[in-house]
């Protein structure tokens, strides 16, 4: 553990509601630490080992951390991750460091996506997409722009390369122009091993002489109960390979394509970047009826679509078999981020995010919000995405939640998640239960010193 985590540790108290000064300033200055720590090749890696390269939202969550203190590196963590934007406006989920820290699979050479036409020439990227958090991260950078006029020039550009990558997303990942895009892999969904991505695995046939050979690096640095299965790796590289071998051809690839999710909080991310857009749109004095109308017709498809009437959560709905995928995630909450649901459906979830679903029981109580809900069958509270409480999760949830007046609930999720951080440090993902099992002191799992949870932790303490 590092020094300044072992500091952070002494001065915890136990309650979070009014952080002592001491403590508050101990947090910052431990958060700041982190970040300034992974910095490498003018951006902020997500982890020091584990993640050695920029990866896509994670940039735009750890600009969020940067804001208040260093607003230069705020912008730079977008407009380096934009570098690698391709040609017909997709943001790739990871842009490759030409000198890396620590070893990452899978690396630029297994992606094969040098010579792909649409990827620009001088940047190493990967050859899918993550959610596209950059229009409301920009939004939260213009409300706490120090110079609005010297930064004006940074803010035109990068308008105008994130209507492009949301016109991808129309333009690709929406061929029956419904509103709602699809991710064609798990890794796009940033929840890398929810156990929706199992169900719809289990309707694809997959010849194992199509899972080239690989190597995990993720298990050198991370305890494999804690990262994913190896069938779900095989299958993550199966896909991978689909990829490649058609060289990223869209559209024409989607034809016989078997994995296209519309998961419910992408496209509630696409659509509350959508409503931030127009916001700078008009500011920027630009034309914005386009973003209105995918606004609308978003909104509406969520609702339309992925809205599961018995459970009172949105789901995921697989466009291969033609139905939804009836499995309760955090991300299902999420459309309250862009004001999708209406005051029944957001009710109906409030119930939910209070009862032993997320909440857990009076004997057994857990911390908001498990990624995948306590009583799914395939709920791990140590497995990635699989239970783990993710900061990122909750900061989003938490801008939902005061959308709709809910703050005390709010206020919970904000105070669950920053004891968390104060009772562990700056982890990846943390064990939902408040009552470890006997013997079990530490509840933060994959990469230590993780990027994202300090940069919104520094949001949230700055707010
Ligand atoms: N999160 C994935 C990984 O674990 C890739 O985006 O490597």
């Amino acid at each position: 553990m590092s020094f300044y985590v072992k500091n952070l540790l002494k001065t915890m108290t136990n309650k979070t509601e009014n952080i002592p000064l001491n403590s508050r300033q101990e947090l910052v200055s431990a958060a700041r630490q982190v970040l300034r720590n992974n910095i490498h090749d003018g951006f902020t890696r997500p982890a020091p080992s584990l993640y050695p390269h920029q990866w896509n939202w994670d940039a735009g969550f750890i600009a969020l951390g940067y804001v208040r203190s260093d607003f230069q590196q705020a912008c730079l963590e977008l407009s380096t991750l934009f570098r690698g934007q391709w040609l017909n406006g997709m943001v790739p989920q990871i842009v490759f460091s030409n000198h890396p820290v620590c070893k990452y699979f899978p690396g630029y050479r297994f992606w094969q996506t040098k010579g792909v036409p649409a990827k620009p020439k001088n940047v190493r990227t990967s050859g899918i997409t993550m959610p596209p958090v950059h229009g409301f991260v920009l939004q939260r950078l213009l409300s706490l722009a120090p110079d609005l006029k010297a930064s004006r020039p940074f803010f035109r550009r990068m308008f105008d390369k994130i209507v492009h990558l949301h016109q991808y997303c129309y333009d690709f990942r929406d061929p029956a122009r419904e509103g709602l895009a699809f991710i064609c892999h798990p890794w796009e969904s940033g929840m890398d091993n929810l156990p929706t991505w199992e169900s719809v695995f289990a309707h694809i046939q997959i010849d194992p002489s199509e899972v080239p050979h690989y190597e995990r690096v993720d298990l050198e640095y991370v305890h494999e109960d804690h990262r994913p299965r190896k069938l779900s790796y095989d299958r993550y590289i199966y896909l991978v390979n689909r990829l490649r071998e058609n060289r990223y051809n869209e559209p024409e690839i989607w034809q016989h394509y078997p994995f296209q999710v519309q998961e419910p909080m992408f496209n509630a991310i696409l659509n509350h970047s959508n409503e931030a857009l127009i916001e700078i749109g008009q500011w920027l004095r630009r034309d914005t009826a386009q973003l209105k109308e995918w606004f609308g017709q978003t909104q509406r498809a969520i609702n339309d679509k992925l809205w599961d009437e018995v459970r009172g959560i949105y789901v995921s709905y697989d466009r291969v078999q033609l139905q939804q995928v009836p499995i309760l995630t955090a991300g299902g909450l999420l459309p309250l981020l862009c004001g999708a649901p209406n005051e029944d459906q957001a009710d109906r979830m409030l119930q939910l995010l209070q009862s032993p679903v997320f909440a857990g029981t009076a004997e057994n109580p857990a911390w908001l919000c498990a990624s995948t809900a306590l009583n799914e069958p395939q709920f791990d509270p140590c497995r990635y995405w699989r239970g783990p409480v993710w900061i990122n999760i909750n900061w989003m949830l938490y801008q939902g939640l005061l959308r709709y007046g809910q703050t005390e609930q709010a206020e919970r999720l904000r105070n669950e998640s920053l004891e968390l951080i104060r009772r562990f440090g700056f982890w990846e993902y943390y064990n939902p239960w408040k009552n470890l099992p006997a013997g079990e002191q530490h509840g933060g799992y994959g990469s230590n010193n993780f990027s994202w949870t300090a940069a919104l932790m520094l949001d949230w303490i700055g707010e």
